[in-house]
């Protein structure tokens, strides 16, 4: 089957609810895709930060193969080996006293079930966002996106007991805040939003307003999450500890996998019944999502990411400086990076494809790099080029 044809069943048969690029990708092997006609590409998207370990990793093709034949699903009636041991190693890598972890199914899931225990827990039900945020599609995780776009024709939301502030303002969180509040709810760094970062200052005031408060301190791992910025989460950054946090993306490496991380105490607020869903936790997916953690640990990809992303963000950084200012800027950590282009973002990605680069844009002006964590030296450079003969 070529392309066309692939384009003919998606137009008669498929929501065209998505703003579809015409490729079709048939395999992929580390950092690239090829096409259906066996064109090669360096992928720089990772299916949306999602293919961390990269294409066809033998740990991760290994384990499927592997667990697929034993047990894909057996319900949340039983105890779950896989589940259990893949708690534990979530465990292992996060920061006390996150130990107890809920799986689910995505990274809107999570964040569902992150508001709904914030809600139980406190008998509150108020909760502080930030504009231009992005934490999902259903009612609650779409109430505390702070991007009307995404709002819009799918009111009424629970956005009236959603408060939102800028980004980064401290005054702004100071006074939203309250004994009302049952969750403060942040990503590390704003993907979707066009990669914007915050000051420390940001986060150390949200966790003492919270403790202060009695708020439970969210943040959003699903994007910055599993070493994307360098290390194993983005809050690292901050030296805060938030009270829960929630995965998905990368945990799975391409299997749909979400989570919450908290203290043992917060999750005892969940009681048999309070939550749950049918396929969440699977031994399949719980598998990976420890392959997935154990890979990472072993192959130290948090520190491998640190050290690439601060080098291509310094070659970026003289790119920009010899950009005479069509380059607005970069931003970024690890390997989540924004290159802020004004109007000529989507002809960055337009040269990028003919050279054979997949790049993503967001936010309408941002060329962001959201590429497998083990990218190779070469891929980096060859992005470098096509930004080069852009300006050029
Ligand atoms: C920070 C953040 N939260 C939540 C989501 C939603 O995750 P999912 O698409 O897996 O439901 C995304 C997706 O891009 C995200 O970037």
């Amino acid at each position: 089957m070529n392309t066309d044809k692939v384009k003919e069943l998606d137009r008669n048969y498929l929501f065209q609810n998505y703003g579809r690029q015409e490729l079709c990708f048939k395999h992929g092997e580390k950092e690239f895709l090829y096409d259906l006609d066996d064109r090669r590409y360096i992928d720089l998207v990772a299916g949306i930060a999602v293919n961390s370990l990269g294409y066809a990793h033998p740990a991760i093709t290994q384990i499927i193969a592997e667990q697929s034949k034993r047990l894909i699903h057996v319900s949340n009636l039983y105890l779950v080996k896989e589940q259990a041991e893949a708690a534990a190693a979530l465990a292992s890598v996060c920061p006390s006293p996150l130990s107890s972890t809920l799986f689910v199914n995505s990274g809107t899931e999570a964040n569902e079930a992150a508001l709904k225990l914030a809600f139980k827990r406190t008998g509150r039900s108020r909760v502080v966002a930030t504009y231009n945020s992005f934490h999902g599609r259903t009612s609650g995780a779409l109430s505390v996106t702070g991007q009307s776009k995404y709002q819009e024709g799918f009111e009424p939301l629970i956005s009236e007991a959603v408060d939102l502030i800028d980004y980064g303002n401290v005054e702004q969180l100071k006074d939203a805040v309250t004994k009302d509040t049952a969750a403060l709810i942040l990503e590390p760094i704003q993907g979707e939003g066009g990669v914007i970062l915050a000051e420390r200052e940001f986060f150390r005031t949200a966790r003492d307003l919270c403790d202060e408060r009695g708020a439970l301190f969210i943040c959003d791992e699903v994007q910055t999450g599993m070493c994307r910025t360098g290390r194993f989460f983005g809050f690292q950054h901050y030296d805060v500890v938030p009270d829960i946090i929630s995965l998905a993306k990368a945990l799975g490496n391409g299997y749909p996998i979400g989570a919450i991380v908290t203290s043992g105490e917060i999750a005892s607020t969940f009681t048999p019944g309070a939550h749950g869903t049918t396929f969440g936790g699977n031994p399949l997916g719980t598998a990976i999502a420890k392959t997935v953690i154990e890979t990472m640990v072993d192959e130290k990809i948090d520190a491998q990411v640190a050290e690439k992303g601060s080098r291509w963000m310094s070659m970026l950084h003289d790119i920009m400086d010899r950009s005479e200012g069509r380059i607005k800027e970069i931003r970024g950590q690890g390997l989540l990076i924004g290159i802020e282009m004004g109007k000529h973002a989507k002809d960055v990605q337009t040269l990028a494809l003919d050279n054979g680069i997949l790049v993503n844009v967001c936010a309408g002006s941002v060329v962001r790099l959201i590429p497998p964590l083990i990218l190779s030296e070469s891929s980096i450079l060859a992005f470098n080029d096509v930004l080069n003969q852009f300006l050029e």
